[in-house]
C-alpha cells in the first residue's frame, strides 16, 4: 500500500503541532520535513530545533529532505533531534557513498534525492546504500510548484534499476489527487504532498483523498 507523507513544508508554521495532528489523525503514514540552507537552494527552512520539537508531538516517522551544502555536517544533530530518515541531495556533494554510510551508521535509514535533471544511473554502484530514493518532480525550493512531466519516466527507472531490493520510491514536488494513481502505477511507493494537503480546506480530508487515489492504480 502507498505510504502518504505530508510536507510541512505548506503547513501553518504558526499551528504546527495542530496541523500534524490533523495529518496523523487522518492516517498520514509519515512527515516530511523539507531542511534548506539558503545556497543549495533559494530559500531557508528549519533546522534541528524544530525537529526536536516535532519528535515531541507525534508518533509518526519524520523523513527529514535536506536541502543544504555539506549535508554531512548536519546529520548527527537532526538523527539526535528525532529523524527516523535523512535524505541527501546526490548533487550536494562529491561523497555520497561516504554520507549515506554516515547516515546508517548515526541509526537512522539513508535517503537519497535526484533533481528534476539528474540521471538515476548516479545510483549505479551505491545499490545497497540507501533505503529511499526521492525523486524530485519539481525544482526543490518552494511548495506548490508544478510537477515536471518528464520525471514520471524516472520514477519508472528508478524502480527498475533497484531491481527487487526492499528500497521505498518517494515521489517530492506537485503531487496532487489526480497524479497519485499515475505515480504509483510507475513504481512510487511514497507520495509527498504538501499544498495538496496543507493548502487544502481540510487538510484531514485530503490525505484521505490522496490515500484512496494511491490504491486506484491499474
Ligand atoms: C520542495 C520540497 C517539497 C515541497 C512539496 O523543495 O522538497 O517537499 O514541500 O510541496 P508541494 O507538494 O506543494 O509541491
Ligand atoms: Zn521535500
Amino acid at each position: 500500500m502507498p505510504k502518504i507523507a505530508p510536507s510541512i513544508l505548506s503547513a501553518d508554521f504558526a499551528a504546527l503541532g495542530d496541523q500534524i495532528a490533523i495529518v496523523e489523525a487522518a492516517g498520514a503514514d509519515q512527515l516530511h520535513v523539507d531542511v534548506m540552507d539558503g545556497r543549495f537552494v533559494p530559500n531557508i527552512t528549519i533546522g534541528p530545533v524544530v525537529v526536536e520539537a516535532i519528535r515531541k508531538r507525534t508518533r509518526l516517522p519524520l523523513d527529514v529532505h535536506l536541502m543544504i551544502v555539506e549535508p554531512e555536517r548536519y546529520i548527527p544533530a537532526f538523527v539526535a533531534a528525532g529523524a527516523d530518515t535523512v535524505t541527501v541531495h546526490v548533487e550536494a556533494g562529491p561523497h555520497l557513498q561516504r554520507t549515506l554510510a554516515q547516515i546508517r551508521e548515526s541509526g537512522a535509514r539513508a535517503g537519497v534525492a535526484l533533481n528534476p535533471s539528474t540521471h538515476p544511473s548516479v545510483l549505479a554502484y551505491v545499490l545497497d546504500d540507501f533505503d529511499l530514493v526521492l525523486v524530485m518532480s519539481v525544482n526543490p525550493g518552494f511548495g506548490g510548484q508544478k510537477f515536471i512531466p518528464a520525471t514520471l519516466a524516472k520514477v519508472r527507472a528508478v524502480r527498475t534499476l533497484l531491481g527487487s531490493r526492499p528500497v521505498d520510491v518517494s515521489v517530492d514536488g506537485g503531487v496532487t489527487v489526480d497524479l497519485a494513481p499515475i505515480l504509483v502505477d510507475h513504481g512510487a511507493t511514497t507520495l509527498v504532498a504538501g499544498s495538496a494537503i496543507f493548502n487544502a480546506p481540510d487538510p484531514g480530508a485530503a490525505v484521505k483523498q490522496l490515500r484512496s487515489a494511491s490504491e486506484m492504480r491499474g
